[in-house]
């Protein structure tokens, strides 16, 4: 991570979108470094649900309500902690959808028209998509700067977003003649990182929209859940291999060894040193103990939390005077560099 110039000063931004219950990969791809960051510098952790609306429209308005409280009890129960970061929901701070207004105006369409995530979720059917889905980069711009957030903790997906936001931060501050207005943010891709993949198919990411929920560890689930799911996980009749090398072309043992190294906060080549040659049984009740011991505490705190839905409601609204707070004055100096009523 390179210091960020010293005119701003170092700030975390980084969020998720309220569609489901979370899984490991969310756990270790993001949350984990998220709960990391907090010892390093100031945090803000937002629950994205005007991106949500982007791509579907909750039945019932309840649903995205539900949603937002699993998500903001999901950060919480992972080590994120609202005492030391800035915790809250996207629609409750007005600012981000008067900024990204303004940014709609900065980004070319030709920046917009290269973004692979629309073209992705899309296909064929552009004709079809909500004019949010194609404007949803500049409205994640908008959250990162409104605070002038300096790092951005993303996976690999967000990485050509997070690039588009510097490209909206630099020309505004060269429209407007406001150099080092808006800092240029950067990702942060920490090491331990993982891309966790489909317990059942190897090439495929774990998601929360695969049919089958064997695919999946998710934070809600119980002990037994966990244990039942590392232990039917699908590998290959081929017992651990010996060295790096020998995961090539076998998915669904390098996702296993990675899950492992990740959750025992080791390198991937020690877990392979340690199990080379044995039976995937073995390894598989070693991974099945250290997943219980991680998520099923995970999961309790979750549930403690959704038992109390006034408190966590409290919690956000807390967290978005904080960071209404923030985002005021930025958003009134943009305004004046505009010309607009500020
Ligand atoms: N687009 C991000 C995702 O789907 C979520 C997001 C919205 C975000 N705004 C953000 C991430 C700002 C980091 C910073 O993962």
């Amino acid at each position: 991570m390179s210091d960020a110039p010293a005119k701003h000063q170092p700030l975390v931004f980084s969020g998720m979108q309220p569609t489901n219950t979370l899984h490991l990969g969310n756990y270790l791809g993001a949350l984990k470094n998220w709960v990391k960051l907090q010892d390093q510098m100031p945090c803000i952790y937002c629950v994205v649900d005007m991106h949500a609306i982007t791509a579907v429209a909750y039945a019932k308005p309840d649903d995205l309500r539900t949603a937002v409280r699993e998500v903001a009890a999901a950060y919480i129960a992972a080590g994120v902690d609202p005492k030391r970061s800035i915790l809250f929901q996207q629609s409750a701070v007005p600012a981000h959808a008067e900024l990204a207004w303004i940014f709609n105006c900065v980004a070319r369409l030709g920046w917009m028209d290269r973004m692979t995530q629309f073209k992705e979720k899309t296909g064929k059917h552009k004709e079809r998509a909500s004019v949010g889905l194609y404007t949803y980069p500049t409205l994640m711009a908008a959250d990162i700067l409104v605070y002038k957030a300096t790092h951005v903790p993303v996976g690999e997906d967000q990485k050509q977003h997070l690039e588009l936001t510097r490209d909206v931060a630099q020309k505004f501050n060269n429209d407007y003649g406001a150099e080092d207005f808006f800092p240029l943010p950067e990702a942060v891709v920490l090491g331990t990182a993982t891309r966790v993949m489909s317990l059942r198919d190897g090439s495929k990411k774990m998601s929360k929209s695969d049919d089958s929920d064997m695919s999946r560890i998710n934070l809600t689930d119980d002990a037994d859940m966990v244990a039942q799911k590392i232990r039917k996980a699908r590998t290959d009749p081929n017992p651990l291999p010996d060295d790096e090398k020998g995961l090539e072309g076998r998915p669904e043992a390098e996702n296993l060894i990675n899950i492992f190294a990740a959750l025992a906060g080791t390198p991937r080549s020690d877990v392979i040193a340690r199990f080379a040659g044995q039976q995937f049984s073995g390894f598989k009740n070693e991974l099945a103990d250290l997943a219980v011991a991680e998520i099923a505490p995970i999961a309790e705190k979750m549930r403690r939390l959704l038992a109390d839905p006034a408190e966590l409601d409290r919690i956000l609204a807390d967290g978005a005077e904080q960071a209404a707070a923030l985002a005021a004055p930025i958003l009134r100096e943009t305004k004046r560099l505009v010309g607009f009523h500020a």
